[in-house]
């Protein structure tokens, strides 16, 4: 498989990135283990954690947290920050990981939750496939997924070099402009990769930048297995 995650390498060892989770995921996680006693007891996995905003989050609050991400500057990052913050940083309870999330690093019957926030799309679709069928295995029977992801309504979508439905190299406009690759959601790739799951919700979010030239349609995915 073609490597596309240096892309990523490069952007985090030069420039800076966002510090803090979308709503979405805290009210997510809210909801779901709001009235968990013992949070050290949950175990959350972050595919894609880039610098660590969401894996900050998480364990502020508390959870038993991994993370694994292709860039080894992003983890540094992450990892730094929950030192400075003197918030536990190493296993057990945080768990951060270099690595291509086509396949995870933990055993099956895992995790609570895995989450995804605007990882899966910088994949080409088969892989994307492959990802969530690791996100499954590694899922404890009753856990769920969450995901934040890019569909087709997005500016951009259409454009770069075409690789496949709605995957594009290099896109030219929007959110994932200069991206090595990016794929645009619709809901039946949705419906598709999470028909193995016992439960799918299918919501969306969507916002406009720059006065309203650029929308930012993304889908927010629910999954129990
Ligand atoms: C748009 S950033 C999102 C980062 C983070 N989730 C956040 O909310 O800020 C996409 C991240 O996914 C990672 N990524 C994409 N595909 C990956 C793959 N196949 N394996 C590991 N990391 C991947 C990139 O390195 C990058 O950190």
């Amino acid at each position: 498989m073609e490597n596309y995650l240096d892309y990523w390498e490069d952007i985090f060892a030069s420039q800076g990135w966002g510090a803090y989770p979308p709503e979405e995921l805290v009210r997510t996680i809210a909801r779901n283990f709001r009235k968990v006693e013992n949070k050290s007891s949950i175990k959350i996995l972050e595919i894609g954690c880039g610098p660590g905003p969401n894996i900050w989050y998480l364990v502020r609050e508390g959870y038993s947290v991994a993370g694994i991400d292709g860039s080894k500057t992003a983890i540094a990052q992450a990892q730094q920050r929950l030192e400075k913050e003197g918030l536990p940083s190493l296993p057990p309870s945080v768990d951060l990981k270099v690595g291509n999330f086509v396949n995870l690093p933990w055993p099956d019957d895992y995790f609570d939750a895995v989450i995804d926030v605007e990882g899966l799309y910088a994949n080409k679709f088969d892989d994307i496939k492959t990802v969530v069928h690791e996100v499954k295995r590694t899922l404890k029977k009753g856990g769920f997924f969450f995901g934040k992801m890019f569909g087709d309504k997005t500016t951009g979508s259409d454009s770069g070099e075409r690789v496949g439905d709605r995957t594009r190299l290099n896109p030219t406009q929007g959110p994932c402009s200069g991206n090595a690759v990016a794929h645009f959601f619709n809901k039946n790739d949705l419906q598709l990769i999470f028909q193995d799951f016992d439960e799918l919700k299918i919501d969306y979010s969507l916002r406009t930048e720059q006065e309203e030239k650029i929308d930012i349609f993304e889908w927010l995915v629910w999954a129990k297995y």
